[in-house]
This record gives C-alpha cells, sequence and structure tokens, in this order.
C-alpha cells in the first residue's frame, strides 16, 4: 500500500521554506524528509542540531543526489526567490525531483512553463509551478469568475491594510539590488480603483492605476550618491517598479528589525458584469494573511498533496492550479468532500 504521507524535501531556507516548514509541522499527512540550502550551516544554526542529518547543501550535486535517493522524497518544494533562483534552480531541481514553486513573475510564467515542462516530461516528473495565492488561487478565481461572468474582467488589486501588504517578491527584488543590506517592499491599494472595479469599469486600469508601492531599505554603506543610486535603481527596475508610483524610505537595520519584522499581506479580486442580459452580477474573492510566507507555504504544501497525486496516475511535466483538480489539494476523501462542500 502507497504512504499515507507525503515526503516532502524543502529546497531553499527563506521565509517561504520557512513557511513550508511549519506547514508540514501542522499537517498530519506530511513529513519533512530533507532540506537542501545553498548555506546548510545557516539552517542548521536555526534549526538546532535534531535535522543535521537531513540538511544538505544545495549548490553540491552528490548531497542533492543524496536528498533524491537516500531521503527519497515525494515532492521537492522549491522556496528560492522567483527574480534570480527559481529561473534556474526549477529547470535544474526538476531533473531530480517532482517539484512544486511559487514562480511568480507574471510576464514570464509561460516561458517558465514551457521551460520546466520540457524538463518535467522528459525526467517523467510532475512540477507545479507558479503555485501560491498571486499566482495561484487568485488565478483560480479569475477563471472561476470569469467563466461565469462572460463580459468581464477580473481584477486583482493588494494591499488595502492602511500599512499596505508586504511583498516576498518585490522585497527580494530590492534585497538583490547591489548596496542593499535588508529591505521590505509594501503594496498599497487605490480606492478609487476599487470603486471602478467594482462598477465594472475597471476593464481598462493598469496594475500602477491600481496599487503604489512603498520600500524601505537598508544599505550596506548610506551615503547621498549611494541613496540617489539605488533609489533609481529601484524605480526603473522592469517588471517589478517601473510601471508604478514608488516610494522609496532609507531606514536603519535596527528600524528594520523594530517596526518591519512581520509579513502581513491581503488581496482582492474583483469580477463585475452581467449574466444574461442587463442582470449585475458581482464576485468578490478576498484574502488576508497574517503571514505572507506562511499562507504561500500552505498553499505550497497542499499542491505537494496534488503533484503527489497526479505522479500516481501517471502524469508528467508542468502543470499550474488551474489544470489539476481542486479537489487534489485537500487531504480529504471524496467522499468527505462531496458530503461536507457539496
Ligand atoms: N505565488 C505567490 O503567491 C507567492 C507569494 C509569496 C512569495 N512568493 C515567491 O516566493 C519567493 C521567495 O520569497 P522569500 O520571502 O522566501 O525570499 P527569501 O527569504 O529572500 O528567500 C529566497 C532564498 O534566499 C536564500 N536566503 C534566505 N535568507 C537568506 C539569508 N539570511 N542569507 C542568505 N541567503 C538567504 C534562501 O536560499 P538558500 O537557503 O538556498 O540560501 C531562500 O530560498 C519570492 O521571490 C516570491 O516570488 C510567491
Amino acid at each position: 500500500m502507497d504512504d499515507p504521507k507525503t515526503k516532502i524535501a524543502i529546497v531553499g531556507w527563506g521565509n517561504v521554506g520557512r513557511g513550508v516548514y511549519d506547514s508540514i509541522k501542522t499537517s498530519l499527512d506530511m513529513e519533512l524528509v530533507g532540506i537542501l540550502s545553498r548555506d546548510p550551516q545557516r539552517v542548521i544554526t536555526q534549526l538546532g542540531g535534531d535535522y543535521s542529518r537531513i540538511i544538505k547543501n544545495a549548490s553540491v550535486p552528490e548531497d542533492v543526489l543524496y536528498v533524491a535517493y537516500n531521503c527519497k522524497p515525494d515532492v521537492a518544494i522549491l522556496c528560492g526567490g522567483s527574480k534570480e533562483d527559481l529561473p534556474i534552480q526549477g529547470p535544474y531541481f526538476a531533473n531530480f525531483f517532482n517539484t512544486v514553486d511559487s514562480f511568480d513573475t507574471h510576464e514570464r510564467i509561460r516561458e517558465y512553463f514551457v521551460k520546466m515542462n520540457s524538463i518535467a516530461k522528459e525526467t517523467n516528473h510532475v512540477s507545479i509551478i507558479s503555485a501560491g495565492w498571486d499566482p495561484g488561487t487568485f488565478s483560480l478565481e479569475r477563471v472561476l469568475a470569469e467563466a461565469i461572468i462572460p463580459i468581464s474582467s477580473p481584477k486583482a488589486t493588494y494591499g488595502l491594510a492602511e500599512k499596505g501588504g508586504l511583498s516576498q517578491g518585490h522585497s527580494d527584488a530590492v534585497r538583490k539590488i547591489k548596496g542593499v543590506r535588508d529591505a521590505r517592499q509594501y503594496t498599497h491599494a487605490k480606492q478609487d480603483a476599487i470603486d471602478l472595479m467594482r462598477e465594472g469599469k475597471g476593464f481598462c486600469l493598469s496594475a500602477g492605476d491600481k496599487m503604489w508601492r512603498e520600500c524601505y531599505v537598508v544599505l550596506e554603506k548610506d551615503s547621498p550618491e549611494e541613496r540617489k543610486r539605488v533609489e533609481t535603481e529601484i524605480k526603473t527596475m522592469p517588471h517589478y517598479f517601473d510601471k508604478y508610483e514608488t516610494r522609496v524610505n532609507f531606514i536603519s537595520q535596527e528600524e528594520l528589525n523594530k517596526n518591519h519584522s512581520r509579513m502581513p499581506h491581503d488581496g482582492l479580486v474583483v469580477t463585475a458584469g452581467e449574466t444574461g442580459v442587463g442582470n449585475r452580477a458581482l464576485i468578490e474573492y478576498k484574502c488576508q494573511w497574517d503571514s505572507n510566507p506562511h499562507a504561500t507555504g500552505s498553499i505550497l504544501v497542499a499542491c505537494a498533496r496534488a503533484a503527489k497525486r497526479l505522479k500516481s496516475e501517471g502524469e508528467s511535466g508542468a502543470f499550474t492550479m488551474l489544470d489539476f483538480p481542486i479537489s487534489y489539494l485537500s487531504s480529504q476523501p471524496h467522499h468527505d468532500l462531496l458530503d461536507r462542500f457539496m
């Protein structure tokens, strides 16, 4: 009989990696069997010696093979950053494992899908890409709502709370700039755009019309010239900031640790239009997370269930959350889902 537990390897020990770790701990059907990091010592220091046997170096091929063949994970959850890690780590680790990742550079998802599909098919693995809440559960909601309200354009916005919502992808992108020691990026929703979305007049709203961005940056060496260079680099960064109104604040590491250690986020998908002729219709899907990485980690763990199931059915190649039955995410048997949710 198949092992009822899904065995997971975590690849990359950052915010999402720790979110996945905590989600595995609280999911009865999940078991952590390995951790791969480019800096295993950092992980051992954080987790304590108990795990040192299964914490291996992601940059050392022998260590990767050790995790693949000795720890035998059903799925490796790739928790690297979307900007620089996943475009390299996704195709590499798909050679060894079934994978789940949260690649969230929306403009590049098609390109990434094609690459992952070809490698996963070649090596007979399943790779669920771009999972999380956006892309991810918000994508599911957009497709569902547009299918029901045909003449509509589902629109999403983020950062409804006063402080805004902390975007990990954008924070990661700012941290990758030379001379930046640490950074946080908050996204803020614009209320007038939400009003237009609810009236069904949001068709032409660009991302920059719906949101603005705010960065808190700690520099390695603070000086007026360095501030100017980093601010320009942020504001002109393609895919991330160049199309938004962006404010950049420079602060100390102490201030960042004190005021920006939590990672809340939220978002709203609004679909407004008509069903039939002249019947107004509105669907809103909203989520609020105290911890963006824990929310993302929980979704990635649910997708690991689906990846294992798809693999057991003989599937291979790349999938997004749109491409398999939603019931595959659940740990509950199908008849139970019918009884409770249908
Ligand atoms: N789809 C969605 O809804 C969604 C939602 C949230 C986030 N995301 C994606 O998730 C990605 C990861 O976010 P994150 O916040 O986890 O990024 P992060 O904390 O910067 O971690 C990214 C990688 O950097 C390395 N790292 C982390 N902390 C480090 C440190 N102190 N020193 C050196 N290296 C360190 C880790 O790799 P090693 O352990 O190998 O060094 C880690 O895997 C984001 O880029 C975003 O695109 C997607």
